[in-house]
């Protein structure tokens, strides 16, 4: 490969690499403020280690290239002393208090009155609560809502493994630990579809364990939490009516809670919204019937060690009527 097509393959993984930084769980395209501060962090990192990258590069090319003669005792030392010694101590220290100046605020509570989430990390999903005024919590899974231009303090937990609750394009990442309540606040600065991830190894499907946050105007999610507060509408259609009936008759009621009906479990995420969520099974299928059908006949394959038992023995009118209600429930 001649030099002119180096550089020209060199410059196009180097885009590449670049794009990949781009997208709803970019750290580089900040929509919140302690993503803005880390951001911003990152590139006064980046461009010191180039300062001192620069210093101790430019100094060997000297004495390859330059000057490759013997140096004189006193200049080699200079040399040493400057590019070795003076450059990264100044910079890093520079960058040292910088960084540590940056930590407090993006660690510091929600004022008084803030909104709270709740989120339990489960094997492997995500239990979502908000506190309602005058009403039970409302309780979701793998979806969360927030306003734009307002702190909100997450409280954090997990039943059994440590997880990791990262929202990228918002924030840092806090760990959830069993038996210790964690919190984050974070301040989204701009109206959109993000998504969070699970950072930390959990088991067998870490990596099937997505969730998506959606930022809304405040008068939005008012309206979004009013919705999400109501009990399930009862199905109209003569297949989501059957499909209602499956879920009965299959216990599907034992492990998930669908408000306003019999189901009353609380082991797997609550039902009672599922058709008017982004996505299934934390992030793993898009919602529509079709998804919903795969996910209870293939459970175990889509999402290996997942506690759910797949139901691929039921007859397929059976799934295609459970696919329908649970779509239903907007
Ligand atoms: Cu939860 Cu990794």
């Amino acid at each position: 490969m001649n030099a002119r097509r180096r550089v020209k393959v060199c410059a196009a993984w180097s885009a590449l690499a670049l794009l990949g930084c781009e997208g709803p769980l970019s750290t580089l395209t900040p929509a919140g403020q302690g993503a803005e501060r880390i951001a911003r962090m990152f590139w006064w990192m980046a461009g010191g280690t180039i300062v001192i990258w620069l210093a101790v590069v430019g100094l060997a090319v000297y004495a390859v290239f330059v000057a490759p003669k013997r140096h004189a005792g006193k200049a080699a030392r200079r040399l040493i002393v400057v590019g070795g010694v003076a450059v990264p101590v100044v910079v890093l220290t520079g960058l040292l208090i910088y960084g540590l100046a940056s930590l407090p605020p993006l660690m510091a509570p929600a004022p008084d009155g803030s909104l709270t989430v709740l989120v339990t990390g489960e094997q492997w999903w995500w239990r979502v609560r908000y506190r309602v005024p005058g009403h039970d919590p409302v309780e979701l899974a793998n979806e969360i809502v927030v306003p734009v231009g307002e702190p909100v303090e997450f409280h954090l937990d997990s039943h059994d493994v440590i997880h990791s609750f990262w929202i990228p394009s918002l924030g840092g990442k806090v760990d959830m630990i069993p038996g210790h309540r964690t919190r984050l606040t974070l301040e989204p600065t701009e109206i959109g579809v993000f998504r969070g991830v699970c950072a930390e190894y959990c088991g067998t499907s870490h990596a099937w364990m997505g969730f998506s946050v959606m930022v809304l105007a405040q008068e939005h999610f008012a309206h979004w939490l009013a919705r999400q507060a109501e009990p399930a509408r009862s199905p109209s259609e003569p297949l989501a009516i059957r499909g209602q009936e499956s879920f009965i008759v299959n216990g599907c009621g034992a492990c998930h809670t669908i408000r306003g009906t019999a189901a009353q479990g609380v082991v797997g995420p609550d039902l009672t919204h599922v058709g008017s969520r982004n996505t299934l099974a934390a992030g793993l299928l898009d919602n529509s019937p079709n998804a919903f059908w795969r996910w209870i006949a293939y459970t175990n394959e889509l999402k290996p060690g997942v506690y759910m038992p797949a139901f691929g023995m039921l007859p397929s009118d059976d799934l295609q009527a459970l696919a329908a209600y649970l779509e239903s429930l907007q």
